[in-house]
Order: structure tokens, then C-alpha cells, then sequence
């Protein structure tokens, strides 16, 4: 018998009611009398299903409701309509079976106590757990020691670098030991160091323990070494879930071809545009972005009648295609 998923989400749909203010005294008044509300679907029709052990990224561009979805996993908000079933729970009925078995982290939000050293702000966290201070303090020490942020524990929350909050903030989600971990932008801000240690530590949590994660971030880097699979949302609507490198298949249209040449050599750019679009054309070096279909024969045409010394082939950044297919998706 297959497992259940450990997430699995149907029709997931949230609609934000907000009032809609006229501007004004009388605008004001008015809306005394005769409110007039907007609706904003925030996450439409939301479904997908998440195995254990998985680490899927959640991709889409500011507003597209990630933030909306994870926060309806983790209970914070009510769907307007849809089911959703983690670890066997509805999250929103917040049990407290549920509660101890995941976590979500806010990137954008700080959940631990502003006025205490990090130590002291951690073990109000374990104790609201309940779990048992000797052991809570081991894996304090555990987790620190392993995030490079051992030596930062006397300090003040309020004192601590942004990174190094995070890193405390990643501790405190993994106190509890969850099976399933919501982490909203856990990289937000880091330098690419920090960046690092937070992804390293991600990974090999995930690989340890076989932890479930559904991870936002605008940092391709994170997604690219992390997940295998990528859901990407807009305006609410799930428009792609599978692998990372099948968005490269589907949505990129075309690939960068690199050519050395003997720097002598004279190259018409006349000659060369035809094939595509020129990246780069300099003394013995020639990039062009060719579309999908037209490769072969354009690295035949070049080979054919340039001295060629060298030929590479690659796929354009991941990161242009994200970029590309967020900005199409605005206009
Ligand atoms: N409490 C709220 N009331 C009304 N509208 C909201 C509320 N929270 C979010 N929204 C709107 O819902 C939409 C989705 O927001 P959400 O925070 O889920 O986006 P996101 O994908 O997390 O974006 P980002 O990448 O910027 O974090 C946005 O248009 C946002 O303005
Ligand atoms: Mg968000």
C-alpha cells in the first residue's frame, strides 16, 4: 500500500473582502452608510500533493499568494473554500497534534521574543512545546553549533544581525523536531554566506531527517540547490508543478551557443545575426542566443564556415527564464 501524502491540498481558494475607502471627508462619511468592499482571490483553486521527504520550491512573483497558501497550511488563516490535509490534520482546526508536528517560518516576520538573549527566547519557544529543558538545551547547542551561530546565543534578539536572527528563527522552528516545515523566504536579506550555511543546514535536515519542506524564495540559488520539484503561482493560480529542469523544457525557447574563433579572424555581425540574438561579440569569442529549434543548424552553418576552435552549447540561466515568465505575466 502507498503511503498517504504528507500535504495534499484541493481547490484551495482564498478571498480577501477589504473595504474599499473613498478618498475624502464625505468619501468617509459615506462609507458610514454604504461600504463598498473589494474581493481579492489570493490563492485560486489551489491543488497539488507533497510526499514525504519532499522539498518543493513555491515560486511566483510578489503577490501571487504564496505567502496566503502557506499561512492557510499552517492554520494561521481560513480558506474562503477548498481542503487541505497535512500529516492527516486540517491545519486550520488547529490541533494540538498538528501544531506539534510542523512549523512554518516567516522570513518577513520575527517570532521570537525581541528582549531577551537568543537562548532565553529559544527556550520559551521549546517550553511552549513542552518539551524537556535538558534535551531542549541539547539541541539548542546542536543546531547552533551547526548554523555557526553557537557564540550568538547570550545575545539580545534586538542585537543580533539580520542573518543571525534567522538562523535563531531556524532554530527555534526546529525545536520541536517537525516532520513538515512551511519556510517563507528563510534566506530573505542574507549575504550569499549566510545564504549558504541556511541551505547547507536545509538540505542536509532534509536528507537526516527526511523532513517534508515547501520553501518560498526569490533566490534562485536557494531553489536551484534545494528543490527538485517547483510549484509556480500567479495571481493565485498554480500554473506549473514538476521538475525544476522541466521549467527549462517549457518555457525556455532558446539556448545560449558560444563560439571561439582565432582572435584574427573577421566576423560580418551582418553574417551572425541571422542565427539569433548577439550576446556577445569580441575578438575571438561570439555568443548568441538561438532559438530551441533553429540550433543544429545554426552551430552547422558556424562550424561550416568560421575557423571554429571551440563549440559550447547551454541552457539560458534558469534564473532569465523565472524572470521572463514573472514579467509576462505582469503586463
Ligand atoms: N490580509 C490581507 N488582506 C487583503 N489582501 C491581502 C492580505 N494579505 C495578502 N493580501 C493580498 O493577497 C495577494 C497575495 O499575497 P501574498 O502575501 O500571499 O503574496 P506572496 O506570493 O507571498 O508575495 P511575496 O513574494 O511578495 O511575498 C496580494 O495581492 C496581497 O496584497
Ligand atoms: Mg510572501
Amino acid at each position: 500500500m502507498s503511503q498517504a501524502p504528507v500535504i495534499e491540498v484541493n481547490s484551495l481558494t482564498k478571498t480577501y473582502r477589504t473595504y474599499k475607502k473613498k478618498p475624502g471627508l464625505s468619501g468617509a462619511l459615506r462609507g458610514l452608510f454604504h461600504r463598498e468592499y473589494e474581493e481579492l482571490s489570493a490563492a485560486k483553486d489551489v491543488s497539488f500533493k507533497v510526499e514525504e521527504g519532499e522539498f518543493v520550491g513555491f515560486l511566483g512573483p510578489n503577490g501571487a499568494g504564496k505567502t496566503t497558501t502557506l499561512k492557510m497550511l499552517a492554520g494561521l488563516l481560513y480558506p474562503t473554500t477548498g481542503t487541505a490535509r497535512v500529516l492527516g490534520y486540517t491545519p486550520w482546526q488547529r490541533k494540538d497534534g498538528y501544531r506539534r508536528q510542523f512549523s512554518l517560518l516567516l522570513g518577513q516576520k520575527n517570532q521570537l521574543w525581541w528582549d531577551l538573549p537568543a537562548r532565553e527566547s529559544l527556550d520559551l519557544n521549546g517550553k511552549i512545546y513542552g518539551l524537556e529543558p535538558v534535551a531542549m538545551q541539547k539541541r539548542v547547542d546542536e543546531l547552533s553549533e551547526l548554523l555557526l551561530v553557537r557564540d550568538k546565543l547570550n545575545v539580545m534578539v534586538r542585537e543580533l544581525s539580520l542573518g543571525e536572527r534567522m538562523k535563531m528563527e531556524l532554530i527555534a522552528a526546529l525545536l520541536h523536531d517537525p516532520k513538515v516545515l512551511f519556510l517563507d523566504e528563510p534566506t530573505i536579506g542574507l549575504d550569499v554566506v549566510s545564504q549558504k550555511i541556511v541551505r547547507d543546514f536545509l538540505k542536509a535536515h532534509n536528507h537526516k531527517r527526511r523532513t517534508t519542506i515547501l520553501l518560498t524564495s526569490h533566490y534562485m540559488a536557494d531553489i536551484q540547490e534545494l528543490c527538485q520539484r517547483v510549484i509556480i503561482i500567479d495571481k493565485g493560480t498554480i500554473f506549473f508543478d514538476g521538475k525544476l529542469a522541466e521549467v527549462l523544457d517549457r518555457f525556455a525557447d532558446s539556448k545560449m551557443v558560444t563560439i571561439h574563433t582565432p582572435p584574427e579572424t573577421v566576423v560580418d555581425p551582418a553574417w551572425v545575426s541571422p542565427f539569433g540574438e548577439v550576446i556577445e561579440q569580441s575578438s575571438g569569442v561570439i555568443k548568441i542566443k538561438v532559438p530551441r529549434d533553429k540550433v543544429s543548424a545554426a552551430c552547422k552553418a558556424l562550424l561550416d564556415n568560421l575557423p571554429v576552435s571551440d563549440i559550447d552549447i547551454q541552457e539560458v540561466p534558469i534564473e532569465d527564464i523565472i524572470r521572463r515568465l514573472f514579467s509576462e505575466s505582469r503586463t
